[in-house]
């Protein structure tokens, strides 16, 4: 991304660096996934949803938090999706299940990736939220920030039509749909976590999501940071965590 010079540039440079020490090993692996991003025009897709987005749900609140994308678009967040994407290009995965799809941004580059492997699946489970819609009570967990889909879209709307042929999505409960998911797959070659941010249900996803992947696989999660979970879970595993954003990192295992 052209972040050079200004203060984003600076901590995607610092992360970029990690990334390739802890995983790629080769700089110019990076700088052609990225030019793989690119030449896809993805990001100017996501930029134009983005705007979509903005004109429809501006301002508006739920439970105290300002509607949201669900991921930071600009900049940062497309840097963390650049690397989700050199993730899968690198494992040239074909099997891939993440939990939290909302309007479908990390959705996208992994899908994006899965198409320059030849093929595979994103199996992606999630429990939108609509704007303008009342809720129980309950129906989703104390912590849950304003991530929401506008009425009137589906979750994932954001993704390009041409990349939908490779996508599952199971709507419900991580905690009822990704134990069944898994035993179905059997073996997969990534895994992201970005649903439900509880030390509960990052533990349970972690546990499950590590007995199914392959040896050399990709355990990923965002907002790490909000609890234990994923630093505990790490230390248990004797895994380096490795850097793709502010606040996602991963595992190899
Ligand atoms: C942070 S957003 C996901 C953003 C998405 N990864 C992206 O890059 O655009 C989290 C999503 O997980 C959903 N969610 C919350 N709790 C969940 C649960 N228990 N099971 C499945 N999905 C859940 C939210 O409603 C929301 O759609």
């Amino acid at each position: 991304m052209t972040t050079a010079g200004t203060a984003q540039g600076a901590a995607d440079a610092h992360i970029d660096q990690r990334f390739v020490a802890g995983f790629l090993g080769d700089r110019a692996a990076l700088e052609r996934y990225e030019q793989e991003v690119r030449a896809s025009r993805l990001v100017e897709h996501l930029e134009r949803q983005a705007e979509v987005f903005w004109s429809t749900v501006q301002g508006v609140t739920t439970r105290g938090h300002r509607y949201n994308t669900g991921r930071v678009t600009g900049r940062a967040g497309y840097g963390e999706g650049i690397r989700l994407y050199a993730i899968l290009r690198h494992l040239r995965a074909t099997v891939a299940v993440e939990t939290g799809v909302c309007n479908g941004v990390s959705s996208a580059f992994l899908l994006l990736a899965l198409e320059r492997n030849g093929g595979g699946t994103l199996h992606s489970i999630d429990l939108p939220e609509f704007t303008g819609e009342e809720y129980d009570a309950g129906a989703f967990w104390e912590g849950k920030g304003g991530a929401v889909v506008p009425e009137g879209k589906e979750p994932g709307w954001m993704i390009p039509e041409h990349l939908r042929g490779n996508w599952e999505l199971i709507l419900g409960r991580t905690q009822d749909e990704l134990p069944p998911l898994l035993e179905r797959l059997r073996s997969i070659d990534a895994f992201v976590h970005d649903s439900e941010h509880s030390y509960e249900c990052m533990s349970f996803e972690f546990g499950h999501a590590w007995r199914t992947l392959r040896p050399g696989g990709a355990l990923i999660a965002d907002d790490v940071n909000v609890n234990a979970a994923f630093a505990e879970f790490a230390a248990e595993q004797a895994r380096e965590p490795v850097p793709l954003g502010a606040k996602m990192s991963f595992l190899v295992k």
